[in-house]
């Protein structure tokens, strides 16, 4: 099982300072990113899965420092970004298996968990038809699938329970909270309450400042 750190992360928009010197250790298990909006969350959440690179500081993943780290922690990572642009002309279960690839999974296992995480979170009935069908709430319930794909061991989770009833919300938590006995497992979610009793940490991010919530 492997950690992440961060030692003093910081990121810029122009002369805006999104994150302020940010240093913790996110070990296996689950970790909630509570606080406003605007507050750099989603910043932290894309530099934690690689998609952009902090301003200055540190990440070290499983004990090596990035760069050197970086080609190893993409191995391992899953990520749902808050907002994304799904290939509506694509199925789910095209795109399940294009991203499976990606990741470096045959086809068959790839399709096989695509299955079960769908089954679980009540998508199952729709991955032959055509994202561009689908609703606010299966999109997310599809970006969250794919970030699962490959059983990842840092998986990065940003409002992966937004637009979902109740119901399925617990059901994406239940897998989530599986995933967490193992891996790193970062998100923000509405459901920060109901998830903190199984969390290692729940962090407050406050104008790109992080502190124990
Ligand atoms: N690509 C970007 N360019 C400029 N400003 C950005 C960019 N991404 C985020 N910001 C700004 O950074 C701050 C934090 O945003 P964000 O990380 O999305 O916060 P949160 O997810 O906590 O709501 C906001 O003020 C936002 O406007
Ligand atoms: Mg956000």
């Amino acid at each position: 099982m492997a950690s992440l750190i961060l030692e003093n992360i910081t990121k810029s928009y122009g002369r805006k300072t999104v994150l302020d010197k940010i240093s913790h250790m996110f070990p296996p298990g689950l970790t909630l990113l509570t606080g406003p909006s605007g507050a750099g969350k989603s910043t932290l959440l894309r530099l934690i899965a690689t998609a952009e690179k902090p301003g200055s500081g540190r990440m070290i993943w499983d004990d090596t420092p990035l760069p050197a780290g970086r080609a190893a922690l993409r191995r391992v990572l899953g990520y749902a970004p808050q907002a994304v642009d799904l290939p509506d002309d694509l199925t789910a279960r095209e795109f399940a298996l294009h991203i499976g690839a990606l990741k470096g999974l045959d086809r068959v296992a790839a399709d096989r968990q695509f299955g079960a995480i769908t089954e679980a979170i009540g998508l199952h009935a729709d991955i032959n038809n055509r994202i561009a069908s689908f609703s606010g709430g299966m999109r997310r319930r599809l970006v969250f699938a794919q970030a699962l794909l490959g059983a990842p061991q840092l998986l990065a989770l940003d409002e992966p329970t937004a637009e979902l009833d109740g119901e399925t919300a617990r059901r994406l938590g239940a897998l989530i909270l599986e995933r967490a006995r193992t891996a790193a497992v970062i998100m923000t979610t509405h459901l920060a309450d109901e998830l903190a009793p199984h969390a290692v940490a729940m962090l407050r991010v406050e104008a790109g400042r992080v502190a124990a919530a």
